[in-house]
């Protein structure tokens, strides 16, 4: 089945159980929300998908068992991560930081310095291509951040918080962008927002996670309205905005 799935994962920290029995799956073409409360798990969920994190479970990329692989082998794989905080390569051009991720992701010399022209394009950053990418302002250096998840071809791409810090109109923008990725690269995307602005509009399915356990899953308008959501994480600060 063409899927990146996760099945009864469970993740503990020194006595500390940061997940526990968690099922998650996102298909190809889909946007999936991955949302809930600080330290529910999310940033730990992601790291057991790419590779980050020991768990116990199984992870599957559209059929293949990759429990176990290395994030690199994950990345070689299709596998891609953001970073909640963003971490570009210092000392490097925006287009070397695009080139370093394509070389990394396993393509020839020639194909990531096509992948980079299209993502630069892409992601409007060719004006700033030459610059170095530590020094761009915060909501480029954010964008950057996620163009370098989409070199090659990537199967499934998880962003931890994409939108952590931008206003509204780098939200929105942000929202047009990443609505396009699953046409333009074919790939699944996980989201993980507390922006609820962003969350609703975006995805086509939320999963929703609380003290390390799933607490819903279901359409954004049914999470929206689900009496456990709104009492564990919506009713106290994540704005849901009709
Ligand atoms: N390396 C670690 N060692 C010990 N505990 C950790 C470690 N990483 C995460 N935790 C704990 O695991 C739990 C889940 O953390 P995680 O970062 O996955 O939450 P999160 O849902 O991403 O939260 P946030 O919305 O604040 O980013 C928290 O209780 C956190 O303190
Ligand atoms: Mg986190």
């Amino acid at each position: 089945m063409a899927a990146l799935t996760a099945s009864g994962i469970g993740v503990g920290f020194a006595g500390l159980t940061a997940l526990e029995d968690i099922h998650l799956t996102v298909s190809p073409g889909e946007v999936l929300g991955l949302i809930g409360p600080n330290g529910a798990g999310k940033t730990t969920l992601t790291n057991v998908l790419t590779g980050f994190a020991r768990h116990t479970g199984t992870v599957t990329v559209d059929g293949r068992d990759v429990t176990g692989w290395s994030p690199q082998k994950l990345s070689r794989f299709g596998i891609r991560r953001t970073f909640q905080n963003v971490r570009l390569f210092g000392g490097m051009t925006v287009a070397e930081n695009l080139d370093a991720a394509a070389l990394g992701a396993g393509l020839r010399r020639a194909a990531a310095r096509r992948c980079t022209r299209a993502l630069l394009d892409r992601f409007d950053l060719g004006p700033h291509s030459e610059v170095e990418a530590t020094s761009l302002p915060y909501g480029l250096e954010r964008r950057l951040g996620i163009a370098r998840a989409l070199v090659g071809e990537p199967r499934y791409v998880v962003l931890d918080e994409p939108a952590a810090g931008l206003n509204e109109e780098e939200s929105n923008e942000l929202l047009v962008r990443l609505r396009a990725v699953p046409e333009q690269y074919g790939c699944g995307l996980v989201v993980i927002e507390h922006d609820m602005r962003l969350i609703m509009r975006l995805c086509d399915r939320l999963h929703v996670i609380d003290h390390g356990r799933t607490l819903a899953t279901g359409a954004p308008a049914e999470i929206r309205v689900d009496p456990l959501v709104i009492e564990a994480y919506l009713g106290s600060g994540a704005v849901s905005h009709g």
